[in-house]
């Protein structure tokens, strides 16, 4: 393909939505309808990718940092006027220019690229992405020619009723040759019914120069979905995740109520898994072959192993091996990178630890800054006390180790191969290889002992 850049515009606050927030920084699943944008833009190969934007601009330039370049828009005068204001930035480009807008979330990979190929096979300067719609509602209509060429958009507030019954619109997605374009725009004027720059005027302006503009007509409405307000957001994620759901389903994913799983767009599952609702994936979760899934699981930017199980538990930042069994209620925090056969089981809390294989976290742990070894057992209770106030310091338990419930062991502190941590301990020195540690106060028996009570008693007699 040759060069593409593409203009996102997102300066437009979405009052609508009734938000502090700009409308593109509104979430569907787990990142903003820009992001999607972002990502559809840069799968098409285009570069430079400029975002327009006006308000909360900054917020907008947190969330995407420098993935992309950033073009103010102070004052939202219109479609036109926000594309005018990238043209210093395409000083000297010469290639097709993609116009987006921030807030059209589901536009596929797919349609975008087959309208770079309609202007470059058509011969045309420009590309417009039109939609059929039964309810054409506020949406600018596409004027034809006796041809059938494309040959002008008229805003709804400027058409007349004859032009209002025209079902084919204007989706705001364009491709255009760079030069011609950008000349064009200098010649818009404000002068219609909402006293905007109509970037949609560029389109007459090239068809009276003779440039020859085509339409490509998409098939999927929804694909085209700017959500307006919060009720259109729920509407366009519920969309997108059964889009979503559906080609995991036919890549062979058990998902047992679609419904209510919530699978974000980077995540990637392998066959035979099996999903169980109220299951959150997100990020860039990978998650492996028949692995089970859920209920009620979030899993955040982690990688699971093949054949692991996790039920009603929270993993974020993780990377958990095969044939693990997380859960229930277990809580995996950042840093965590388990190998093949790790149970971690109920009310356990793991951060930043290596655990190798065969280890056991059965039940009520917490685990922090620690390097297990393989076929550990940490009994009920027993905690890593790695953090002294003001510096966290690791752990390290030995192969075939076994700490006993409810020990704590306070960091940094080495348990030694084939250990034993008696239950109840207070470890604070290395306890070497094969070695019994016992670090609480002798059991005392006072056989002949009696309650005050039965004292009483006594003397009453
Ligand atoms: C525009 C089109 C219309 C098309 C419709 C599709 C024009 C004149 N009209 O109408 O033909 O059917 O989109 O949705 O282009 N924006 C800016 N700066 C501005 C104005 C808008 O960045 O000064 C951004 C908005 O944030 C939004 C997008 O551009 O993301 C579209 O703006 P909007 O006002 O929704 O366009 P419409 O009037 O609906
Ligand atoms: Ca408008």
């Amino acid at each position: 393909m040759s060069r593409c850049a593409s203009i996102i515009l997102a300066a437009g606050q979405g009052t609508r939505m009734k938000s502090k927030k700009p409308k593109v920084l509104q979430e569907l699943l787990d990142k903003p309808m820009l992001e999607y944008v972002v990502d559809a833009a840069e799968a098409v190969g285009s570069d430079p990718i400029m975002v327009v934007i006006g308000f909360g601009g900054e917020q907008v330039m947190e969330a995407l940092g420098d993935r992309v370049e950033y073009v103010w828009q102070r004052e939202q005068l219109g479609t036109g006027h926000a594309v005018m204001m990238a043209k210093e930035h395409l000083a000297g480009f010469d290639g097709d220019v993609l116009i987006l807008y921030g807030d059209t979330p589901l536009l596929s990979v797919e349609t975008l690229s087959a309208l770079v190929k309609a202007r470059q096979e058509s011969g045309a300067t420009a590309a417009v992405l039109i939609a059929k719609l039964d309810e054409p509602g506020s949406y600018g209509r596409i004027i034809r020619d006796a041809q059938g060429n494309v040959c002008g958009i008229v805003e709804a507030k400027d058409a007349t009723a004859e032009q209002k019954l025209i079902c084919e619109v204007n989706t705001g997605i364009y491709v255009f040759e760079s030069g011609p374009l950008l000349k064009a725009l200098e010649r818009i004027t404000p002068v219609n019914a909402q006293g905007e720059y109509y970037l949609t005027d560029v389109i007459k302006i090239l068809v009276a120069d003779g440039f020859k503009v085509t339409g490509m007509v998409t098939d999927g409405a929804e694909e085209i979905m700017g959500p307006n307000d919060r009720i259109q957001l729920a509407q366009t994620e519920a969309y997108l995740r059964q889009q979503i759901n559906r080609r995991w389903m036919l890549e062979g994913v058990t998902i047992v109520d679609p419904e209510s799983t919530y699978i974000g767009s980077e995540v990637t599952i392998g066959r035979d898994t099996t999903i169980y609702p109220g299951t959150f994936l997100n990020g860039k979760t990978v998650i492996g072959e028949d692995c089970v899934i859920g209920p009620y699981t979030r899993i955040v930017d982690s990688t699971i192993g093949n054949g692991t199980e996790i039920q009603f538990s929270q993993i974020m930042g993780a990377t958990i091996g095969p044939d693990n069994q997380v859960g229930p209620y277990a809580y995996i925090r950042p840093g965590t990178v388990s190998e093949a056969t790790v149970k971690f089981g109920d009310f356990v809390e793991v951060k930043n630890c290596r655990i190798a294989s065969g280890s056991k976290v059965p039940h009520l742990t917490y685990l922090g800054d620690a390097d297990v070894g393989a076929n550990v057992n940490i009994g009920a209770g027993a905690i890593t006390c790695n953090y002294d106030g003001v510096n966290k310091h690791r752990t390290i338990i030995k192969d075939n180790a076994f700490v006993g419930s409810n020990a704590n062991l306070v960091a940094p502190v080495t348990v030694g191969a084939g250990a034993t941590i008696a239950a109840g301990s207070t470890i604070t020195k290395e306890v070497p290889d094969g070695a019994l540690a016992v670090a609480r106060s002798r059991q005392e028996v006072k056989v002949d002992w009696r309650s005050p009570k039965e004292r009483v008693k006594k003397t009453d007699n």
